[in-house]
């Protein structure tokens, strides 16, 4: 783990990249969303927008399909139940992640941006942490590797004997290494300025890689590796949105905590009051989450215990 870098945080906002085909979960993703699909008992994009809101991150836009775009709303609305403020773009589309900087310019108008896919779960003892050491970066940009069976279905990055990133490809189909590029990125304020110069891929996407590599070329690319106590999960595929849904709820019934809640995010980071959380777990009071909820409103510190059913 690297030191905490010694500045404040430059302003940062957040994207969070939703729309795609979703062609792995057909035909569950063909009259939905793959992001509002249920991780055991939260919709998907709940768990990287917790990400986001453990990161600081008030202003975030959420970029998705024009026919998912009102589901989206309905779902999160303005963002005051979060404590943030959303914005809603479409990408016609799916043309690439790295398009979200096209879509989103005017918008982020030259600050930082960390930019987080939809269908990417993240959990850590240490994320805040990790989180806070990428918004405070004055210049470059930061990635997150993890080791994985199968890399070759991401962007994969290689390192020298010092732990340098030399390389990365985007899903080789001999690759060099098991550290996978996660779907969470950190920018700087050149972000739009890079991501104007990527070119389509030979499958027609502006593929996020590319951006990286720009980075990684004027050798100002981080890579922060999440080790093993962390989790990283992607839900793009039947059993990959399985695998998340058992690991959630495996860790939230057995120790009693909760796992991607923006509420619980935003009231830790102090961006929801004790009183909205308490609201909001009220509105739900029929289900555990709603009960897990009303017990960090109460300052409990004991998980709660499961009431049976
Ligand atoms: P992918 O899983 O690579 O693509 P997909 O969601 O279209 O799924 P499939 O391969 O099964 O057809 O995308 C990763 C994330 O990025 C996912 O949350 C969707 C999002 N995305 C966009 O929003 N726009 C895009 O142009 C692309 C390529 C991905």
């Amino acid at each position: 783990m690297t030191e905490l870098a010694p500045h404040a945080a430059p302003h940062t906002k957040g994207i969070l990249l939703s729309g795609g085909s979703g062609t792995r979960l057909y035909p569950m993703t063909q009259a939905a969303s793959k992001q509002l699909l249920p991780v055991y008992d939260k919709p998907m994009i709940f768990y990287p927008l917790s990400t986001l809101i453990l990161a600081g991150i008030r202003e975030i836009m959420i970029i998705t399909t024009p026919t998912d775009m009102p589901q989206f709303q309905r779902l999160l609305g303005d963002g005051s139940a979060f404590g943030v403020e959303f914005t809603y773009r479409v990408q016609q589309c799916p043309e690439g992640i790295a398009q979200a900087f096209l879509i989103a310019e005017d918008w982020l108008k030259g600050s930082h941006c960390a930019l987080a896919l939809g269908d990417n779960l993240i959990f850590a003892d240490r994320l805040e942490f990790m989180l806070l050491n990428a918004t405070r970066r004055q210049r470059g940009a930061t990635v997150f590797s993890y080791q994985v069976r199968d890399p070759e279905r991401y962007g994969v990055v290689t390192f020298d004997e010092q732990g340098k990133a030399l390389d990365i490809v985007e899903k080789p189909e001999e690759p060099e290494s098991n550290w996978a590029v996660t779907g969470l990125y950190f920018y700087d304020d050149r972000v739009c300025e890079m991501a104007h110069k990527v070119t389509p891929s030979p499958r027609g996407e502006l593929e996020i890689t590319d951006l990286n590599r720009m980075y990684l070329a004027e050798g100002t690319l981080h890579v922060d590796h999440l080790d093993r106590g962390c989790a990283w999960l992607d839900a793009g595929t039947p059993d990959s949105l399985m695998q998340a849904g058992t690991f959630v709820q495996a860790i939230q019934s057995r120790q009693g905590l909760l796992v991607g809640s923006p509420t619980e995010a935003a009231f830790r980071m102090g961006f929801l009051s004790a009183e909205k959380l308490r609201e909001r777990g009220q509105s739900m009071a029929k289900t555990e989450l709603g009960r897990m909820l009303l017990n960090v409103a109460e300052g409990n510190k004991r998980p709660l215990k499961r009431k049976k059913s």
